[in-house]
């Protein structure tokens, strides 16, 4: 597998006007091509400044991010659909920003909106719309500009149990389909076991890398699947036992 982005001696410091906040600490990683990692650990601990950095939202004290020839779209811990634009033109909005309104990338948008079952819902307004839908909508418009890397930052943490059970298995089904690597930050440790290729838990504030686990489940299928796994709660156990509290 070949190397996307190289993370080196990732530092970051806050400064406010009371004190200073080490958020990151010398934080090294390889992420390969095709791979959805999990990050996971405490709340405050540095997660969504990684992601941050990562998308050039910010920029870190020391140290390198290394993107070996790649586009990336990054789904914010709360992204917020515009009100007044309806399903479609919410999921168009990047590609109009970029000018790449072309009828191929409208069509593309238009697969993503049936593979995702909001066909019925293309001209509603997010007013209109389930927390589910709305989250679905954001990511689709994450998708939109084909990115070859994502990241999301609790992209379902707003959702109600059994609607992210569905998605998780809508969005694994279709990041696998379009080979789309993507970094996952979740609090929700069976999210992320049943999810992800591998999972990195970073430590309590300031974040550096505790442990990289692999997941490698018995008999590996679609999220909701592998929560059956006879692995799943030997994962599950490990990275508990892990996680600064
Ligand atoms: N712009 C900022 N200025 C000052 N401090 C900040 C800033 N952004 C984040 N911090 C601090 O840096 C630390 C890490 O914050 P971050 O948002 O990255 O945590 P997190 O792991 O994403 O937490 P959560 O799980 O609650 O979303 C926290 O202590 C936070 O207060
Ligand atoms: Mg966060």
């Amino acid at each position: 597998m070949s190397n996307i982005l190289t993370i080196k001696n990732l530092s970051k410091k806050y400064h406010t006007p009371k004190e200073e906040i080490l958020a990151i600490k010398d934080i090294s990683l390889n992420i390969n091509e095709g791979e959805i990692i999990g990050i996971v650990g405490s709340s405050g601990c540095g997660k969504s400044t990684l992601l941050n950095i990562l998308s050039d939202l910010d920029s870190p004290t020391s140290g390198k991010i290394i993107k070996n020839n790649l586009t990336d779209a990054y789904m914010l811990q709360s992204d917020a659909l515009l009100p007044w634009l309806d399903v479609l033109e919410n999921t168009l909005i990047g590609l109009k920003i970029q000018k790449k309104l072309t009828p191929d990338n409208i069509s593309y948008v238009k697969d993503l909106i049936n593979n995702f079952g909001l066909n019925n819902f293309i001209h509603a307004y997010p007013n209109n719309l389930s927390g589910g839908m709305k989250q679905r909508v954001a990511l689709i418009r994450t998708l939109a500009l084909k990115p070859n890397i994502i990241y999301l930052d609790e992209p379902l943490s707003a959702l109600d149990y059994v609607t992210r059970l569905t998605i998780t298995d809508e969005i694994y089904n279709i990041l696998k389909k379009m080979k789309v690597t993507t970094i996952l930050i979740s609090h929700d440790i069976a999210e992320c076991v049943s999810f992800c290729d591998k999972i990195i838990v970073l430590s309590k504030r300031p974040a550096i890398v505790k442990n990289i686990y692999e997941i490698k489940l018995d008999n590996p299928s679609i999220p909701s699947k592998n929560r059956q796994d006879k692995l799943f709660n030997y994962y599950y156990d490990l990275i508990w036992s892990d996680l600064d509290k």
